[in-house]
């Protein structure tokens, strides 16, 4: 076995060209296996390994092939000897066992071809399954991608790769995504990308191939509870609570809902004045009887968009950012607070844990600086004579803070509070009201309801209870108008 590899060796290394085909060969060929091997056990986990295992490796290998058959064509070229001549010029002048060893060479070369083919199969089948993984993805270009990459490995999608939402089903899908991958590393190198980078994402597949291979729209998800809690500027930091109960399906009583624009029988249309798609030109929506009744932004005289710019509403239109959860700064600590993590026995905390993080710093050291030195100023300049004893809660409410600022600024990417806003719900952006607002108007001088009932009902607003507008014995909320009204329609809403 060894001597039959060492004869074929010989025999292709003609010349020094033919030498390099072979240690290229060689040496990528027991690379890619130990590095496949470390892969597999899970010793290397890193993507820039990945990246030269499964693309530099096999580049390489077939480098080495292709140099070789190079090699004995030059060296026939240039001495003019046959392939016999050739071989037994290496294997001395016994011409006999020349022969021999010359159709053990193409024996083994015939060999050698299948295994390569079955090896560069197996290479290439992995590398794109390789390329297809969240690791690399979110780390082969590790600045570029870090801000996406954080945000993602926090969310409800950690689990879900990236190629679920940004590469659809089918070939085409697949050959559009690597062309763009492609592009994508050119721009890495020479750092021809923008930044931060720019979003709406184009090749963004349509939500029916992405989102909704896993959540489908006619799921009902009924309503949905949710308590929000903030706290005041106050020396205590009181707690505040909002609650609402969003309205997210219609159901069988035919109450209004959320998810009402994607149920396959719905139909909204819109054209917006930028790719931003944050200002409406117009809105369709098309009724159930197939007509089509158009919204006419009554503010704006734009020309009409061309064809191509407009957009049949789905998920995205609302859940911008489902995996992509960049924070507000004083929502971001609210939540560190109710976690326990900055501790709001510290007077004033929540004003400056918010003052702290939203401080301009350059880089992550110059932010884990700055924020401690802005905490430790302020308790020592106030409370002289009692911070010795606060170190410990300090250096906690430090750490939580410095993670928010980690989380969501990206100085390399120029990401800063803001950059990535969300569109559902109202506070980020406009966001809901981009449609739904007075000035958006049908034929008939209606608008898209704008009603506060629309789309939840208000349970609290900035309360001392979560359900205040729920305790009769709330004296404040019973006598606001608008709550009692909310608080009626909310009831009902709980009897149907
Ligand atoms: C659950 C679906 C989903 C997953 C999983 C996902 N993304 Fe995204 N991604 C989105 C959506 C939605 C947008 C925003 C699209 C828009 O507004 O047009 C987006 C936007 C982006 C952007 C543009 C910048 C921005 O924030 O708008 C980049 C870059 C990106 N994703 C990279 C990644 C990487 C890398 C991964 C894996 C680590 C990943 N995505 C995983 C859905 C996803
Ligand atoms: C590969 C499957 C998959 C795909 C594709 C996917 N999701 Fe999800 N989604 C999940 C899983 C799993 C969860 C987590 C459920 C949980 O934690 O209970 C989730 C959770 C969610 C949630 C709820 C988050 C919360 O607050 O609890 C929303 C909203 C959501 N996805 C929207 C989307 C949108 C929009 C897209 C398309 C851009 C998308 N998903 C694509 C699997 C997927
Ligand atoms: C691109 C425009 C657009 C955006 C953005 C938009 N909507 Fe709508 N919405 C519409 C149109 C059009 C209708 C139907 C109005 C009609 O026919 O009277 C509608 C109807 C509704 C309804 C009533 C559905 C029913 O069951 O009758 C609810 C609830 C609603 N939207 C909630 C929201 C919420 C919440 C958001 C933000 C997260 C939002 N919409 C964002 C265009 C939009
Ligand atoms: C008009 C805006 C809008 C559109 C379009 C939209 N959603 Fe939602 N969706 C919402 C809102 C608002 C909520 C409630 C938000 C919350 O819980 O904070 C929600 C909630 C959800 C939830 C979580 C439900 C729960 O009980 O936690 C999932 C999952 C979801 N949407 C998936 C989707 C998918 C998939 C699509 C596309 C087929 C879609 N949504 C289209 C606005 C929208
Ligand atoms: C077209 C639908 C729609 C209409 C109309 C609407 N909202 Fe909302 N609102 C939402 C959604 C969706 C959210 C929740 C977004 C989320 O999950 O973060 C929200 C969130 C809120 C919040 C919580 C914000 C926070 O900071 O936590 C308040 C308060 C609120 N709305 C008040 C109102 C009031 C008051 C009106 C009437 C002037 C109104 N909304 C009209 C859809 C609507």
């Amino acid at each position: 076995m060894l001597r039959s590899y060492l004869d074929f060796v010989r025999a292709v290394s003609l010349d020094r060209l033919g030498r390099v085909g072979v240690i290229l060969v060689t040496t990528s060929f027991v690379s890619f296996m130990v590095m496949q091997v470390g892969m597999l056990l899970g010793v290397v986990t890193n993507a820039y390994v990945g990246l030269i295992v499964y693309l530099l490796f096999p580049v390489l290998f077939v480098l080495g092939l292709a140099i070789i058959p190079l090699a004995w064509y030059r060296q026939r070229k240039r001495t003019g000897k046959s392939i016999d001549e050739l071989l037994e010029q290496s294997f001395g002048p016994e011409g006999v066992q020349g022969r021999a060893a010359g159709s053990r060479v193409f024996r083994t070369v015939a060999i050698l071809t299948l295994a390569n083919v079955l090896i560069l199969g197996v290479a290439s089948i992995k590398m794109l399954h390789f390329m297809d993984s969240a690791e690399f993805c979110g780390t082969a270009c590790h600045s570029v991608m870090s801000p996406e990459w954080t945000t993602y490995q926090a969310s409800p999608h950690a689990q879900v790769a990236c190629v679920e939402c940004h590469v659809g089903e089918g070939m085409g899908a697949l050959v559009n995504s690597k062309l763009n991958g492609a592009w994508q590393m050119v721009s890495a190198t020479f750092n021809l990308y923008e930044r931060p980078i720019p979003t709406p994402v184009h090749q963004l597949r349509p939500a029916r191939e992405t989102c909704e291979k896993c959540h489908w729209p006619e799921k009902f998800y009924g309503s949905r509870l949710q308590t929000r809690t903030s706290y005041a500027n106050d020396d205590q930091s009181t707690p505040r609570y909002t609650t609402l109960n969003l309205k997210i399906d219609p159901g069988a009583a035919g109450n209004s809902g959320v998810h009402w624009h994607v149920d396959p029988e719905n139909e909204v249309r819109y054209a917006s004045v930028d790719d931003r798609r944050e200002e409406m030109i117009w809105v369709e929506s098309r009724q159930p009887d197939g007509s089509v009744r158009r919204f006419v932004n009554t503010r704006l005289t734009v020309p009409d968009p061309e064809a191509e710019d407009l957009r049949t509403m789905d998920c995205v239109d609302c859940h911008n950012r489902a995996t992509h959860i960049y924070e507000e700064p004083e929502r971001a600590v609210d939540e560190q607070i109710r976690l326990g993590a900055i501790n709001r026995e510290l007077p004033y905390i929540r004003r400056e844990a918010v003052k702290a993080v939203r401080g301009g710093y350059p880089s992550l050291e110059a932010a884990e600086q700055g924020i401690r030195a802005g905490l430790e100023s302020f308790y020592r300049r106030s409370y002289p004579d009692k911070v010795s004893s606060w170190y410990d809660r300090i250096d906690q409410a430090v750490e939580a803070i410095v993670r928010i600022w980690a989380r969501n600024i990206h100085p390399g990417m120029k990401i800063g509070w803001g950059a990535y806003p969300s569109f559902l719900g109202h506070s980020d952006t406009p966001g809901c009201f981009r449609c739904h607002n007075r000035d958006i108007r049908d034929a008939e001088g209606r608008w898209i309801s704008d009603d506060c009932t629309l789309c939840h009902s208000i349970l609290a607003y900035g309360e001392s209870t979560p359900f205040a507008y729920l305790e009769p014995a709330d004296e404040k909320a019973r006598n606001r108008p608008m709550h009692e009204f909310l608080r009626d329609e909310f009831l009902t809403s709980i009897e149907d």
